[in-house]
């Protein structure tokens, strides 16, 4: 929590929210950013106190995308041999942990691409998310071609991707890109609540829901519903399984030994 100059972190009872701090940038993703992004993901993912993440930034810009500045000189030999998104922002995508994605104003490029690593996303009714790269003569490089078309379908993601406009939190609403749309007075309030609420459950359930959810976007129907049915069985060897279905049966609230 001290020594970050690009983020914040906070915990709120088993939820810790992790603030992308670069105001003056609107929050541009540069590389220091990203590691200690990357630094705070894997402290709360190893902190067995928490539960589920926020992943935020400020009320006028979750985030402008990548940094521009920092990348206009790169070459390809430098994009292609540090290939740092793959390195550091994928991370985003890569806990195990549930996180949320509260957004607020712009989530352009890769702050769109960088909120669509989470595992879904909740935005204020100021929200603007875009994938504006094809105007700067490239195109989306931390999953906007992939992971747009899977929220949005490939309608929407083409419109999306060629021509660089925005979609106000309606639209998004609307094309299933956000999961909610709240007042941008009570964003952080919701997230934190909802963040809450999966944090209240079985951490091990919740992960390995996570992980199945994700299995639909990495492979075939009847593979995935494998996958899913095998993990299905698999609950049944945990604890909190027993004491779940125990606390439905005797009418209480259940007790989960792993949180
Ligand atoms: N990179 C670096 N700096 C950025 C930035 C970015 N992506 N976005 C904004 N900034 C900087 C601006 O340069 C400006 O800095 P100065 O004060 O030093 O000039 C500051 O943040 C404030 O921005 P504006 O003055 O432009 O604010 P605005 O309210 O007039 O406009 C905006 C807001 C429409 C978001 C505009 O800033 C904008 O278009 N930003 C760029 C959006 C973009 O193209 N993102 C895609 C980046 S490429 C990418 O992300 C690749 C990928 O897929 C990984």
């Amino acid at each position: 929590t001290a020594a970050y100059e690009n983020i914040q972190t906070e915990t709120r009872g088993r939820v810790g929210i992790i603030r992308l701090n670069r105001p003056k940038a609107l929050n541009a993703l540069c590389a220091d950013l990203v590691r200690e992004l990357g630094q705070a993901l894997d402290a709360f993912e190893a902190d067995a106190n928490i539960g589920c993440m926020v992943l935020t930034g400020s009320d006028k810009a979750f985030a402008a995308g990548a940094d521009i500045k920092e990348m206009k000189e790169k070459t390809y030999q430098d994009v292609f041999l540090q290939d740092f998104i793959t390195v550091g922002w994928e991370k985003v995508s890569q806990v195990r942990k549930p996180i949320v994605a509260a957004v607020a104003g712009y989530a352009l490029g890769g702050g769109c691409e960088m909120a669509m690593m989470c595992d879904f996303i909740i935005a204020a009714d100021n929200a603007k998310f875009g994938q504006p790269e094809i105007t700067l003569g490239t195109i989306p490089g931390a999953g906007g071609t992939q992971r747009l078309p899977r929220y949005v379908g490939k309608s929407k993601a083409m419109d999306m991707v060629l021509t660089g406009r925005m979609m106000d939190a309606a639209e998004a609403e609307r094309c299933g890109l956000v999961s909610r749309v709240v007042p941008l007075a009570q964003l952080m309030d919701d997230a934190i609540a909802t963040a809450e609420k999966i944090a209240g459950m079985s951490l091990p359930a919740t992960m390995v829901a996570k992980e199945a959810v994700n299995r639909a976007f990495e492979t075939t129907l009847s593979e995935g519903v494998r996958f899913e049915r095998r993990t299905f069985h698999a609950t049944f060897a945990f604890d909190d399984r027993s004491e779940g279905m125990a606390a439905f049966a005797e009418k209480r609230k259940p007790g989960w030994k792993h949180r």
